[in-house]
């Protein structure tokens, strides 16, 4: 019998395709083009299937429409065990999708957002479920949640640990109003400004905005600096984290591993805030090294032995 999941990931599962002018871009045209990809995304939903990699027991609560991408986001979920009973599929609405078209140079020409079906996350559809979410201990809730769903989770969330991955700058906003009930909270530096106000070029910046939020009754906090690193601030101090060795390839998706990495080390009996910084370090690394933003080879002997090499200096 596999036991009950126990880090549950509200939020995004979706397809991010990219398409490729074969011709000169002409707006308000048919261009004729190339699909370069289709590959499956959303924060939540790389977090979720990083997590299981990793060998966690996890739920999924999305929203997707009555479609042939849903179905396929549905399935691509299951099959590596990620339970999926609270993933709804609205009838009438598309799955949500990135769009992304390239002109003949390869710059981005248009890209295309339909998050729709994400707006339909409402109380109304997740209050029903209250006592199956309360039986999870850690809530993993991306900012693609509409506004007052995640005020309303902060408000029931009981003993459960609520950790918020902020998606982008305009969507980070979404969590200003329960920052103080935040157990968790890993953000980027663009998603950390709207949180804090502070432009963080230089460490010493991001040392006062991670000790602001902090301040704000936020239990742990991690802002992530891309190739600088990680600033983090807990129970145990302001602390700096050089990002480890990394032959990088692709760093698309390098801070939701991170946030899996982490999530999935602190959420064990025991663990400790630095070997949660250890773990995501070392699944951002990996991840970075990987074209796309899953390692599906992913091993535990990998991750420890790249955790191994981390270190942080006090700040
Ligand atoms: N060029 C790089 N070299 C080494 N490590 C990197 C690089 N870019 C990112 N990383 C690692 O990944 C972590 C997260 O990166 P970043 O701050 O860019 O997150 P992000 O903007 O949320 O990314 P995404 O949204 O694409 O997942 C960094 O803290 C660092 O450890
Ligand atoms: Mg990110």
């Amino acid at each position: 019998m596999t036991p009950d999941p126990n880090i549950l990931c509200f939020g995004a599962a979706h397809f991010d395709r990219t398409l490729q002018c074969t011709e000169t871009f002409v707006p308000a045209a048919s261009n004729p083009v190339r699909t370069l990809h289709r590959k499956p995304g959303g924060v939540s939903r790389n977090i979720a299937v990083h997590l299981r990699l990793l060998g966690n027991n996890v739920a999924m609560l999305g929203a997707v429409g009555d479609d042939g991408d849903g179905d396929q986001v549905s399935e691509a979920l299951s099959t590596i065990g990620i339970d999926t009973g609270l993933l709804m599929k609205i009838d009438g609405m598309a799955t949500a999708g990135y769009t992304a078209l390239l002109d003949e140079t390869g710059e981005l020409a248009l890209g295309m957002m339909n998050a729709e079906v994400y707006d339909l996350l409402t109380i109304d559809r997740l209050e029903p479920h209250l006592t199956d979410l309360q039986a999870r201990p850690w809530w993993l809730v991306d900012a693609n949640l509409p506004t007052e769903s995640i005020t309303w989770l902060a408000k029931n969330k009981g003993p459960t640990k609520l950790c918020a991955a902020t998606v982008s700058p305009s969507k980070a906003a979404r969590f200003k109003p329960v920052l103080g009930e935040l157990d968790l909270l890993i953000a980027n530096r663009a998603e950390a400004r709207v949180l804090t106000g502070i432009e963080i070029k230089e460490l010493a910046e991001a040392k006062v905005a991670v000790e602001l939020l902090r301040g704000k009754g936020i239990t742990d906090v991690v802002i992530t600096l891309g190739a600088q690193g990680v600033v983090s601030s807990s129970s145990s101090g302001t602390a700096f984290w050089q990002p480890l060795p990394t032959r990088v390839k692709d760093v698309n998706g390098a801070g939701d591993a991170l946030y899996s990495g982490f999530l999935s080390a602190y959420s064990k009996p025991d663990a400790s805030f630095e070997a949660a910084m250890a773990s995501g370090l070392a699944m951002a690394s990996l991840t970075a090294e990987t074209e796309g933003t899953t390692v599906w080879d992913l091993t535990l002997d990998a991750v420890k032995e790249r955790a191994s090499k981390a270190e942080s200096k006090t700040l």
